[in-house]
């Protein structure tokens, strides 16, 4: 039989315990947190799809914020979006087909105008009364830069803030690619954890173009901003991933140096648009821009395609395998944060008060 341990307990045994328990009970806090919020935020924009992505006459189905969703442009080239749900039977309103300004469900041909009002049902004769009480979801839609985003509202009210439309997306002056990623078994928040700890390049990312260079050891300041926070570390600046810009709650902006050999223009901005597909796999929007025009641009163009877009795999390919490899919300059960976790904590924190304001 083992021993009792009949050491006189220390003070600082004592304050070893009541740390670990501080802990236990902050993780506590934050799980629930994530949990609530695990398949978006609502009552925000998040970026959606390309424009490219989606034809002319055929809807795209989508899968974001754990909803099924139908995309889709009019004649008149006016952006809808459905929940991907017909008001008859519930067929998938992404399998029809878009005739002028109506979306026709492939099942019995129901036919919905651009608010998701249904229009027509073929059966019963076309506008007929049934069809002035059947209608489907629809959110808010916005276009910028060849992206597109949608509104999700929680109560059917009007969009109450503005859309994000940096400098970047839409002026001429910047030019560049819109790049996707889809990563599964990856939730929305440890994508945007990876976003402010800037720590994280010269580890993750050694031998990779640039963001492997730089010092191992920093010390990670956060200042406050207009709807979020400047994430930076305090010994390098455009050596590596070294600062973000984060737009509370779904968006970053990033720089990443870029040598001589890249083409002119400097420094690369990103633009980082994050959304949840639902609660365990996110759809990333990263938006890659330098201030340049024409034959600059077109340098760049062929720079990129010959093995910069490489080269940026290589990054990304390293942050996928690290953050399925912390398994979702596994990553929070024995989590030990560090100073250089500053911008991590800071983000919660505006979780965590968004949370508070919903409970009230
Ligand atoms: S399910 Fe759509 S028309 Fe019948
Ligand atoms: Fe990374």
């Amino acid at each position: 039989m083992a021993q009792a341990d009949t050491r006189p307990v220390e003070a600082e045994d004592v304050e070893r315990i009541r740390e670990r328990r501080r802990r236990a009970s902050e993780r506590g806090r934050w799980r629930a947190v994530e949990e609530a919020f695990e398949a978006g935020l609502r009552n925000h924009w998040y970026a959606l799809a390309p424009s490219a992505a989606l034809g002319d006459t055929n809807p795209l189905p989508l899968r974001r914020m754990g909803e099924d969703l139908a995309l889709w442009r009019d004649a008149a080239g006016a952006l809808h979006l459905f929940v991907d749900s017909c008001a008859h039977r519930g067929a998938r309103l992404s399998l029809g087909a878009v005739v002028g300004d109506r979306l026709c469900c492939c099942y019995h041909g129901w036919a919905y105008d651009g608010t998701g009002q249904c229009v027509s049902i073929p059966s019963e004769g076309g506008a007929c009364e049934l069809a002035r009480e059947a209608r489907v979801r629809s959110y808010p839609v916005e276009e910028h830069g060849g992206l597109i985003f949608g509104w999700f509202d929680d109560d059917g009210q009007a969009p109450g803030r503005d859309c994000p439309n940096p400098e970047e997306l839409e002026s001429p002056e910047w030019s560049g690619f819109i790049v996707p990623h889809e990563w599964h078994g990856v939730g929305w928040f440890r994508v945007l954890e990876n976003l402010v700890d800037p720590i994280h390049a010269p580890f993750l990312h050694a031998g990779t173009y640039t963001m492997g260079h730089g010092a191992l050891q920093d010390v990670i300041a956060v200042e406050d901003r207009p709807g979020g926070l400047f994430v930076k570390r305090e010994g390098q600046e455009l050596v590596s991933f070294d600062y973000s810009t984060y737009h509370f709650p779904n968006w970053c902006e990033v720089d990443v140096p870029y040598p001589w050999s890249a083409g002119p223009g400097g420094a690369m901005r990103v633009l980082v648009f994050v959304t949840p597909i639902d609660g365990e796999a996110t759809q990333v929007y990263m938006v890659r821009k330098r201030r340049i025009t024409g034959w600059k641009w077109w340098i760049w163009w062929s720079l990129w395609h010959l093995r910069l877009r490489r080269k940026m795999y290589d990054v990304l390919d390293g942050d996928e395998a690290a953050l399925t490899s912390q398994r979702g919300r596994h990553a929070l059960d024995n989590e030990f944060l560090a100073q250089s976790d500053l911008g991590i904590v800071r983000m919660r924190r505006l979780f965590a008060d968004a949370h508070a304001r919903l409970a009230r």
